[in-house]
C-alpha cells in the first residue's frame, strides 16, 4: 500500500482548513508538515502551535519534517503539539541514535532524512533505529522544484539493502518534485510514502489525489 502525503507547504495558508478537508475527502493518508528554521534552509515556515491547530481539525496523522539545525530542541515541542511522525536530517543530527530513540520514546514514528547528495551509508547505520528513511528528491527548502532523477537508483539501492538485511519493515518516504507523472516510478523504486506539494495543490486537490492514486496503481 502506498501512502500519499500532501505537503501543506504548497497550500494556501489562509485557507488551510479547506485544503485539509479536501485532502481527507480525496483519500490522503497523512499530512506532510515542513518546518524550516531560516538556518538549515533559508525559508522560515511554522512551529508547533500550527500542528496543534491542525490536530483540532483533522484526524489525519501529521508528518513533521524538521529542516532545522538543532532538531533536538524541537522534537519534544512537536511531539507535545500532536505530531504523529517526526523526521530529522542526517546533516543536522550528530547524535542520530539518541535523537531517533527520543522520538520513539515520545510515542512517535521516527524518520531519518537524507539530502540528495548525502551517502546512503548514513541510513544504513540507523536502519534498526528508524521507522522510516526519508530520501529527499530535491535539495530541501522550497516547494515546486524539479525531481532529481538520481533518486531512483538510490531508492532502489536502499530498498534492496534494507530488505536483504532484515529491515523490510523500514519504509522509504520520498519528498520533492513528485507529481502524477513520476509517482509510479518512485513507488516502483521502493518508496511507499509519497510526499507531494505542488503536484497536489495546483488545481483540484481531490482530482490530483485520485489521479496520483491511479498512477501508482496501489
Ligand atoms: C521541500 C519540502 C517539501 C516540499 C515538496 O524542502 O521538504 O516537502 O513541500 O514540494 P513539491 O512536491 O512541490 O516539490
Ligand atoms: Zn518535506
Amino acid at each position: 500500500m502506498i501512502q500519499l502525503a500532501p505537503s501543506l507547504l504548497s497550500s494556501d495558508l489562509l485557507n488551510m482548513g479547506d485544503a485539509i478537508r479536501a485532502c481527507e475527502q480525496g483519500g490522503a493518508d497523512l499530512l506532510h508538515y515542513d518546518v524550516m528554521d531560516g538556518h538549515f534552509v533559508p525559508p522560515i515556515t511554522y512551529g508547533p502551535d500550527f500542528v496543534r491547530a491542525i490536530k483540532r481539525t483533522s484526524t489525519l496523522p501529521v508528518d513533521v519534517h524538521l529542516m532545522v539545525t538543532n532538531p533536538d530542541h524541537q522534537v519534544e515541542q512537536f511531539a507535545v503539539a500532536g505530531a504523529d511522525w517526526i523526521s530529522v536530517h542526517a546533516e543536522a543530527t550528530p547524535h542520530a541514535h539518541r535523537t531517533l530513540h527520543r522520538i520513539k520514546a515520545l510515542g512517535k514514528r521516527a524518520g531519518f532524512v537524507l539530502n540528495p547528495a548525502t551517502p546512503l551509508e548514513y541510513a544504513f547505520e540507523v536502519a534498526g533505529d528508524a521507522d522510516f528513511i526519508l530520501l529527499m528528491s530535491v535539495n530541501p527548502g522550497y516547494g515546486g522544484q524539479s525531481f532529481i532523477e538520481s533518486f531512483l537508483p538510490r531508492c532502489e539501492r536502499l530498498r534492496t539493502w534494507l530488505d536483504t538485511r532484515g529491515f523490510s519493515d523500514v519504509e522509504i518516504e520520498v519528498d520533492g518534485g513528485i507529481k502524477i507523472d513520476n509517482a509510479r516510478r518512485a513507488a516502483d523504486a521502493g518508496a511507499s510514502i509519497l510526499v507531494s506539494g505542488s503536484g497536489i495543490f495546483s488545481g483540484s486537490i481531490g482530482d490530483n489525489l485520485a489521479a496520483m492514486r491511479t498512477a501508482v496503481g496501489r
